[in-house]
């Protein structure tokens, strides 16, 4: 986790990290997920678009929604994207100042929001982050598994009481609304899995909605790959098993239907397949790699 070493200021209600890019870590994230080179261009395109422009934007108000949704089913790699996208375009950005990735972590603000309505949101929304977008050139805002930020309006039925529910939604667009007017450098990134669950009035705010899919064998080969590569970085003893590409192949064959985060543990699940190579991992054989592809 970055730390920001210039403002120890106190931590913001809701915000579970916050990281001042580029940073060493440079663009790990997105990096390390493998998707049809499609989708990251137009991601990062249009996150470029949205934030170096910010002044002529500014004079176009509602032109371009700052808004960006990924859904996917589990383990697709939204969140890690939805991260990478910031390290990506602070690095594209970069001479012309810093960028502050914010990651909203949205389950401690609904339960508070129902009771308390719009304070929250709205504390975050109208202050903290317009504050941050005053303090940083540009700003990248992760909200996370945003239907539980966002609850449609039309199937909430929690045991919550329902008008709460829509005051809280409300305030969520309203404070959205607010805050793409106020602070044009400030791109906010929603993740989903749940696509359905997302109020309407939510999505038709976003200029882009990216589905990230189950990997296809091919996909899932060079996943498999990278994860292999990254163990032979530790265990060097490993380099041609993560040079083999057939296997990889193979293995990938044996996987199908596995989502980006199966495909990623697979050499750990088989490491951890048995004491002698949880102590060797050094040890690990294609053998090995099929059995856990097979469990
Ligand atoms: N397409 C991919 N390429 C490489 N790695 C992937 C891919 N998809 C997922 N992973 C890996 O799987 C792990 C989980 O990814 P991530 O948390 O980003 O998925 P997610 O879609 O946000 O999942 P969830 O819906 O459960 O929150 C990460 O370690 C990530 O690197
Ligand atoms: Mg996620």
């Amino acid at each position: 986790m970055a730390i920001d070493h210039h403002h120890h200021s106190a931590p913001i209600h809701g915000v579970s990290a916050q990281r001042i890019l580029p940073d060493e870590a440079g663009t790990r994230n997105w990096d390390r997920i493998i998707v049809d080179e499609r989708i990251k261009s137009r991601l990062l395109s249009h996150a470029l678009l949205a934030l170096a422009h910010e002044k002529e934007f500014y004079a176009l108000p509602g032109a371009l929604q700052r808004l960006v949704i990924l859904s996917g089913p589990p383990g697709t790699g939204k969140t890690t994207l939805a991260t990478g996208l910031a390290e990506i375009v602070s690095k594209e950005l970069a001479d012309r100042g810093d960028t502050c990735l914010v990651e909203i972590n949205p389950h401690v603000l609904p339960s508070e929001m129902l009771g308390e309505s719009q304070r929250n949101v709205a504390r975050l929304l109208d202050n903290s982050l317009p504050e941050l977008s005053l303090r940083y050139p540009h700003v990248v805002v992760v909200i996370d598994e945003v239907e539980s930020f966002a609850v449609r309006r039309s199937s909430a039925s929690f045991e919550a009481n329902p008008i709460d529910v829509h005051r809280a939604s409300d305030a969520v667009l309203e404070g959205m609304d607010r805050l793409m007017k106020r602070c044009p450098n400030v791109l906010v990134v929603a993740t989903t899995n749940f696509p359905a669950a997302i109020d309407e009035a939510f999505t038709s705010r976003a200029d882009l909605v990216l589905s990230l899919e189950i990997p296809d064998v091919e996909t899932a080969a060079k996943i498999i790959a990278l994860s292999l590569e990254e163990l032979a970085g530790i265990w060097p003893e490993l380099e041609s098993l993560a040079a083999n590409s057939e296997l990889h192949h193979q293995l990938a064959e044996a996987c199908v239907g596995w989502d980006g985060r199966q495909l990623r543990r697979l050499p750990l699940k088989a490491m951890s397949d048995r004491k002698e190579l949880a102590l060797n991992p050094e040890k690990l054989t294609p053998r090995d790699l099929f059995a856990a592809a097979s469990m």
